[in-house]
């Protein structure tokens, strides 16, 4: 039952490649068929997720594709090479407890940096791109933030966390567990936003209300339905972290 449990959750083979990929539950995933959610259940809890995907970046020369492991290497490159271009954009964040320096166009927003720097897939994957259904919501210093209409350069220096950031850290082992329990992810689509919304939501309230849980998951849209089930996911998880303190 458990097994049939998790196989429905992951959903495709897209989003069992990622679940492969990140132990678990950071498998809230969508890749290029949008679709599926990886399981939550099934790995160790202390090996369900990896916070970050991408630990050794390139730096790429937009102009002749040469590449760099080191920032620094490339503005060097084009002070000898390309003089008279512009250097290309980096932006040094703090995702999910990982300090990392990613080459971005100043353009791309904090959704796209995710997916395509770093290789998050959970909140990253695209939905409705212009901050209508709240599933890209990820915490900027401690609060939701609509990762697809926040540009990757307004992050500077701020705290990022995702949703397999939470999902790695023990803590929070109790939310995904009632998230899986009450089968609070279905399709998939709108979970990791939720999810992000309630550990915020924990962390506020300590023993959140169904009426406060409900206001802050106002942003969320879930076109399966689940709503009933993230208030009974909270709730649980709430009494079980103890307020998130
Ligand atoms: S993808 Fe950001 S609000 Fe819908
Ligand atoms: S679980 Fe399908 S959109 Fe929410």
């Amino acid at each position: 039952m458990k097994r049939q449990k998790e196989e429905r959750l992951m959903g495709n083979d897209v989003s069992r490649r990622d679940f492969l990929k990140v132990g678990g539950f950071a498998g809230f995933a969508a890749g290029a068929a949008g679709l599926g959610i990886g399981s939550i259940l099934g790995a160790p809890a202390e090996a369900h997720a990896e916070a970050i995907t991408v630990t050794d970046f390139v730096y790429t020369c937009p102009l002749c594709g040469q590449k760099t492991t080191d920032y620094d290497a490339l503005v060097k490159h084009f002070e000898e090479t390309h003089p008279q271009a512009a250097v290309p954009t980096c932006a040094a964040l703090s995702i999910n407890g990982a300090d990392v320096k990613v080459q971005v166009e100043p353009h791309w927003t904090l959704r796209e940096t995710l997916l395509k720097a770093v290789g998050l897939t959970g909140n990253a994957k695209q939905m409705c791109d212009r901050g209508a259904c709240g599933s890209c919501t990820v915490l900027v210093d401690g609060v939701p933030a609509l990762s697809c209409t926040t540009l990757a350069v307004e992050c500077e220096g701020k705290r990022i966390e995702t949703s397999e950031g939470i999902a790695a850290d023990a803590k929070w082992r109790p939310l995904v567990e009632a998230y899986a329990k009450h089968d609070a992810a279905q399709c998939g689509y709108c979970t990791p936003g939720q999810f992000t919304v309630a550990k915020y939501i924990i962390e506020k309230y300590g023993a959140p209300t169904d009426e406060q849980i409900r206001a802050e998951l106002a942003g969320n849209i879930c076109r399966c339905g689940t709503y009933s089930r993230h208030v009974q996911a909270i709730q649980e998880a709430a009494a079980a972290i103890e307020g998130g303190n």
